[in-house]
């Protein structure tokens, strides 16, 4: 399986973007931590795996919440958040450890209790292959909770930017391949119940989990600025040689509609919170 094209994009500027705004990142995504950690229903004493890592937050509150019995162990393709997740593991004096790998091939030494991940599983190549892979790390009887996208239709905090700029866009982005790596691979359910159940997972369960999504930033402008920065906008304005002040100022015209009373943006978000067992 060839994942050389995620491993280069999380190890160039996109991981250090991830590095920079981990800890607004983290406020933004802290709810859906806490959907996969109801999800999991984790037990003092178990072992965790947690798929696509990154600054470790989830690992770290999974680490929280077993004890140091086994701990929890993140894994993740990208070197600098790997770095900084070791580092607040080491900080917040948690049983957590961290490998630079590739989930579709590694093999944890131990099998886990129970695998999870927040929006680290949607950017393989052969999803199935993957997740055949990760079930060889966790113990027969185990089980998988994780949490991805559904559409971006149902995911106003990723639309929203991009409805912003489409007037000033010379030529529209090429559709899409749905199913391709990235943050909405996982959109179609169907699919990935398929996905699971090829790669030999038992009693997949996808439930929707729709929750409001508070943007990081203070004020208006400085939560435009922020969205202006996730994903792959900023990449796409440059190449059309378009004016990023021009499209900024249009998002911030299009969330006065999405203010909280205390002034911050909050959007909606559609999720699938995925379980299954390793029978
Ligand atoms: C959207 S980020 C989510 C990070 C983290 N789970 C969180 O919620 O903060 C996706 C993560 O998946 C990781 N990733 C992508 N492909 C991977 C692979 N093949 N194996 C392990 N990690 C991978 C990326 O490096 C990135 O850290």
């Amino acid at each position: 399986m060839n994942n050389a094209d995620q491993v280069e994009y999380w190890n160039g500027p996109a991981g250090q973007k991830w590095v920079d705004q981990s800890n607004r990142l983290d406020a933004m995504l802290a709810p859906f931590a806490d959907k996969v950690i109801a999800a999991a229903s984790l037990k003092p004493g178990e072992s965790v795996m947690d798929i696509g890592c990154g600054a470790g937050a989830l690992t770290l509150r999974a680490a929280a919440k077993i004890g140091a019995a086994h701990g929890a162990l993140g894994v993740d393709v990208s070197a600098p958040l790997v770095e900084l997740a070791r580092s607040r593991a080491a900080e917040a004096k948690l049983a957590a450890r961290f490998e630079l790998a590739d989930a579709s091939a590694f093999t944890a030494p131990d099998p886990a209790d129970i695998i999870i991940s927040r929006f680290g599983v949607m950017f393989f190549e052969d999803p199935a292959a993957a997740f055949a892979n990760i079930r060889q790390s966790v113990k027969p009887g185990g089980r998988l909770a994780f949490i991805c996208w559904q559409g971006l239709s149902g995911n106003d905090w990723a639309l929203a930017p991009l409805k912003a700029a489409m007037p000033f866009l010379k030529e529209a982005p090429a559709p899409a391949d749905p199913t391709a790596p990235g943050p909405f691979a996982f959109q179609d359910k169907d699919r990935v119940a398929g996905i699971l159940s090829d790669a030999g997972w038992k009693n997949v369960a996808i439930e929707p989990a729709e929750q409001a999504i508070v943007l990081p930033g203070d004020d208006t402008e400085s939560t435009a600025k922020f969205m202006m920065q996730l994903g792959p906008l900023s990449r796409l304005l440059a190449a059309q040689g378009i004016d990023e002040a021009l499209v900024e100022a249009a998002l911030i015209s299009l969330m006065q509609d999405h203010k909280t009373p205390n002034g911050r943006i909050a959007m909606k978000s559609a999720c699938w919170m995925v379980s299954a067992d390793n029978i």
